[in-house]
């Protein structure tokens, strides 16, 4: 069972990549829908940072997004009831206290990439463990676009985003980039959440 993997891979070292996490027609599915919103024009270009300081910089991420929700497609639901077994997973055995999942393709075009950035905002750390699930079938050396980990030894790990593969990892822990990449490239990039402290009622 994939999950249990993944909770000792946390318990261990914080990260976890799982290869050939779903099979190649649910992800074949998944990277489908993701094409055919972007080509409704559903994409947006990502911002960075949250409310008011929300602001679309091209110099620091080059993606288009579209949030999930339920009810939109079969396939995205399969995939949100996935993650919500695997929440509460993670609570039965790392008692982390996950609330909730929320997630959004992302697609890359040629040329884009994101910087190095922690998948944390300054003003709300309620986004506890990131899961990155990849789309893209026969993905090349040549094509970039890997996912580079930091860790704090000073190493780094780089990921290439393989169709099937996800990557788990405890937000606060790992400052991580995409590398600039070569082809259109394509995830399903998604955050288990805590309740967010409500700092007024301190
Ligand atoms: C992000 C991110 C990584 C990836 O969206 O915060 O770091 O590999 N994505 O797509
Ligand atoms: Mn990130």
């Amino acid at each position: 069972m994939p999950f249990s993997m993944i909770i000792d891979d946390l318990a261990a070292s914080g990260w976890s990549l799982q290869s050939s996490f779903l099979s190649n027609d649910v992800t074949r599915e998944l990277a489908d829908e993701c094409r055919r919103r972007y080509a409704e024009g559903a994409l947006a270009p990502a911002g960075v940072g949250r409310g008011e300081e929300q602001a679309v910089r091209e110099g620091i991420r080059g993606d288009h997004i579209h949030w999930l929700e339920e009810g939109q497609a079969e396939v995205c639901d399969a995939y949100l009831a996935l993650m919500d077994e695997l929440r509460q997973m993670l609570n039965r055995e790392l008692f982390l206290g996950l609330e909730e999942f929320e997630c959004h393709f992302a697609l890359y075009p040629p040329g884009a990439f994101y910087q190095t950035h922690l998948d944390r905002f300054r003003d709300d750390d309620s986004r506890c463990v990131s899961a990155v699930l990849y789309l893209n079938p026969n993905w090349q050396p040549a094509d970039g676009g890997e996912l580079r980990m930091h860790f704090a030894d000073g190493s780094t790990r780089d990921i290439p985003p393989q169709a099937g593969d996800l990557l788990i990892f405890m937000s606060g822990d790992f400052p991580h980039e995409v590398l600039v990449t070569r082809s259109d490239r394509v995830s399903l990039t998604g955050w288990f959440r805590r309740r967010p402290v409500d700092v007024l009622a301190l």
